[in-house]
C-alpha cells in the first residue's frame, strides 16, 4: 500500500502519511486504519487538501457520517448535512452573543445521547498563526492504570449525562425551544464503559455533561468525577495535536476526552469542518 501509519512521539496517536482518498480508500485500507484507530485512539491524516466530498469519503472508511444535531445556517456546508463548520468566529447568537470558543474544556462528544457517536473527524481548513491545538487523553489507559479497588468502583457506577451540567466548567451555546427538543436529550452511561468493538473498558467522563452518579449525592458524585478527571489528564495519558493546514484527525470517542485550546489571537480565524461517525 502506498500510505504508511507511523506512531507519534506521544502516549497515543498515529500519523497517516501519503494517503490519497481517491486512490487508497479500499476495504483492506479501511480495515488497517480501523485497527490503528482502535489501538491508538487518534489518527492524523496529513496533507488532505480535499473538498467536503473527499472529507466525507474519508470519514466513511470508519463508519457512517451522520447528520449534525444542530442544523443552523451558519454551521452548514452546502450539500453536506453530515458536515458542520466549526469557526472561531461563531457566537452564542441566541444567548449573550459571546464568542463560543467551541470545545474549550475536556469533554466527550454528545455523551448526553443514548448512543454517542463512535468517532469525531475534523479537517483543518484555516489556522491561527500559533496555538489552537486539540488535546486528547487515552481513557482506556487511564482506566487500566487505576488501582483495582477504584476499577471495581468505576465498574459498579452509572452516570447521568445532560446537555449542560450545572457543574460544567463552561456554558454550552443557547438552544431555541425547537433545537432543545432534538439536541438536548439525556442519557445514563456506565462510568467504566465497554468499547463497542471489543469491550475494553474506558473511563467515560464528560465534565460539561455529567450531572450526577446514580445513588450518590451531587457533592460525592462531583468529588469522584473530579478525581477521575485529574487522574485521566496526567501527562502519561495525553497528546496535544499541533495542527497543520490539511490535517484530518479522527478520534475514538469511547476511548478519549478532548479539548480545543483557544489560546490564539481573537482576530485570527481557526476554521474546521467536522463530521460525526457512527459505528457500522
Ligand atoms: C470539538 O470539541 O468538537 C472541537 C475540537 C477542536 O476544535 O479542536
Amino acid at each position: 500500500m502506498a500510505f504508511s501509519i507511523q506512531p507519534l512521539d506521544a502516549p497515543l496517536g498515529v500519523e497517516v502519511i501519503g494517503f490519497d482518498v481517491d486512490r487508497d480508500a479500499t476495504p483492506d485500507a479501511a480495515a488497517r486504519l480501523k485497527q490503528a484507530w482502535l489501538d491508538h485512539v487518534v489518527l492524523c491524516f496529513r496533507d488532505q487538501h480535499v473538498g467536503p466530498a473527499g472529507f466525507v469519503k474519508l470519514a466513511g472508511l470508519f463508519g457512517k457520517p451522520t447528520p449534525q444535531p444542530l442544523q443552523r445556517a451558519e454551521y452548514q456546508v452546502a450539500g453536506h448535512p453530515e458536515l458542520r463548520v466549526l469557526s472561531s468566529e461563531h457566537r452564542d447568537t441566541l444567548g449573550d452573543n459571546r464568542l463560543l470558543r467551541i470545545g474549550g474544556s475536556w469533554h466527550s462528544d454528545h455523551s448526553h445521547q443514548q448512543s454517542p457517536p463512535r468517532g469525531t473527524m475534523l479537517h483543518a481548513l484555516q489556522l491561527p498563526s500559533h496555538g489552537g491545538n486539540t488535546s486528547f487523553t487515552n481513557q482506556h489507559a487511564a482506566f487500566k492504570a487505576l488501582p483495582a479497588a477504584k476499577q471495581a468502583q468505576a465498574k459498579s457506577l452509572m452516570v447521568h449525562h445532560v446537555y449542560n451540567s450545572p457543574y460544567a466548567p463552561r456554558k454550552m451555546q443557547t438552544l431555541s425551544a425547537a433545537e432543545a427538543q432534538t439536541a438536548a436529550p439525556q442519557a445514563v452511561h456506565p462510568l467504566a464503559r465497554p468499547h463497542p468493538v471489543d469491550g475494553r473498558l474506558a473511563l467515560f467522563l464528560n465534565p460539561i455533561r455529567t450531572a450526577r452518579i446514580e445513588g450518590m449525592t451531587d457533592e460525592a458524585s462531583q468529588e469522584l468525577l473530579d478525581e477521575m478527571l485529574e487522574h485521566s489528564t496526567q501527562p502519561q495519558f495525553r497528546y496535544s495535536h499541533t495542527w497543520r493546514k490539511g490535517d484530518v484527525l479522527i478520534w475514538d470517542n469511547p476511548q478519549a476526552l478532548h479539548m480545543a485550546s483557544h489560546d490564539y489571537p481573537e482576530n485570527e480565524l481557526r476554521l474546521m469542518h467536522r463530521t460525526l461517525v457512527r459505528s457500522d
